[in-house]
């Protein structure tokens, strides 16, 4: 190879050593990566730009799926959440989403993009509320996600927020939304009015989706209620209708309050019908519990377990300051931070695997791991993290220096640089161990 357009030196490829030393070369031509070789390699090519990593974290982009984009950046507008629960969560947004039009939507997503895209979020899915007749959401996240085209990738759900089958417009506005042309088909069984109409809802949901050639991935048993069991509903579905690996249950965070012979039956029949579970730490650790005196349930679902049985886990951010959860900056890292405390997995091993779920597994929940990898032939999709390996990524949930897509750049970070002044070590802080 005599040439290419991008040249990235001496980084150390997340999943392991491509060299002896463990520093690669990432080779990137037209938009694909060429070759991924070691850095001791006698031959490397001419290159219009060339990246010196200096060992720092190369892995693909970051994956947001599970994000409300329609929402975010609207704390405090028609009111603060004061009680922290879910339920006022909907009744504000109820009231902010009567003024909202395309404009408005697409601006606050642009902003909250630009801190994910900043931090290394390559992939998002976002859900677009369809309640309103205007469907005002799905025309905006659908116009946005086709301006990102080449930049951050956006799947856009068909989320019924207030149910499909609580007012009589439901099913209509899911079929008008599909029609508009989004990716997913989204549902909300446990808000429906009735357990039956939370069956309906799931059924109506893979069926629209199964007709339409589209992904499903429902808000499902968000409650704290262990009698609420629409996650089996779907993973039957999933799996008498052949849907393996095109099916999403989000949130589930009644499976933490589930008894253990329960869940594990669940556990099993999800792993059997291919379904994918994305867990929302920010949101759903303010928001659960808030019905219990001491001690307090954090609703957090079964990670441990899920993956145990080979059931694919994705993280996602949920909310950016919007009536759900108030707070935010757009960062996966911490999403992932946050969920390493909350699922207890800090054994050394389960750090490496909180951060597949921040991009292999969400990527298999997303159907993108055909071109997701740092791997010749895929599309040179990647980031360099300010961190020495994904541990340390985590624990410092670390800056990233670029994100690349499609062979660009589109986003860079100057690292933040402190002094001290004083002691043995007076200068620039280090945040690496001392070895
Ligand atoms: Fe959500």
């Amino acid at each position: 190879m005599n040439s290419c357009d991008l040249l990235i030196r001496n980084c150390r490829i997340a999943g392991g050593p491509k060299s002896s030393s463990g520093m690669s070369n990432i080779i990137i031509t037209n938009g694909t990566i060429t070759a991924v070789e070691a850095a001791d390699s006698p031959v490397l090519p001419a290159a219009s730009r060339q990246i010196d990593a200096e060992g720092k974290l190369a892995a693909p982009p970051l994956i947001d799926p599970h994000l409300h984009l329609d929402a975010v950046l609207t704390a405090g507008q028609a009111g603060f959440n004061e009680s922290g629960t879910l339920l006022e969560g909907i009744r504000i947004w109820s009231e902010r989403k009567k003024t909202l039009d395309a404009e408005d939507i697409k601006k606050r997503s642009y902003r909250a993009l630009s801190w994910m895209a900043a931090q290394g979020t390559g992939w998002v899915r976002t859900h677009a509320d369809c309640s309103e007749p205007s469907l005002t959401a799905v025309k905006a996240l659908t116009e946005l996600r086709d301006e990102l085209a080449g930049t951050i990738e956006v799947q856009v759900v068909a989320f019924p927020q207030d149910g499909i089958y609580s007012h009589s417009e439901g099913e209509r506005l899911m079929k008008q939304a599909v029609e508009m042309g989004v990716d997913v088909v989204g549902g909300i069984p446990h808000n429906e009015l009735t357990r039956e109409d939370g069956i309906k809802d799931v059924e109506f949901a893979c069926s629209l989706a199964k007709d339409n050639g589209l992904l499903v991935d429902l808000h499902i048993d968000e409650t704290d209620d262990d009698h609420s069991r629409f996650t089996e509903s779907l993973a039957a579905y999933a799996y008498k209708h052949g849907m393996q690996g095109q099916v999403t249950a989000s949130h589930a965070t009644a499976m933490h309050s589930y008894n253990n012979a329960y869940a594990g039956k669940l556990i099993g029949l999800l792993q059997k019908a291919g379904v994918g579970v994305i867990v929302n730490p920010f949101d759903n650790a303010i928001l659960m519990g808030r019905g219990d005196s001491y001690p307090k349930r954090r609703g957090i679902t079964r990670v441990d377990e899920l993956l145990e049985a080979g059931v694919s886990v994705g993280i996602g951010h949920d909310s950016i300051m919007d009536p759900w959860y108030p707070l935010g900056r757009g960062s996966m890292l911490e999403a992932g931070s946050l969920l390493l405390h909350l699922a207890q997995m800090s054994g050394f091993r389960q750090i490496y695997q909180v951060f597949d779920l921040l991009t292999s597994e969400s990527a298999r929940i997303m159907n993108i791991e055909d071109r997701y990898g740092i791997e010749a032939g895929n599309p040179a999709d990647l980031v360099i993290l300010n961190a020495d390996n994904e541990y340390e990524a985590l624990r410092l949930r670390s800056e990233c220096l670029y994100l690349i897509k499609g062979g660009k750049i589109i986003s860079t970070t100057e690292p933040a640089a402190s002094r001290i002044e004083f002691g043995p070590q007076a200068g620039p802080v280090d945040y690496s161990p001392l070895t």
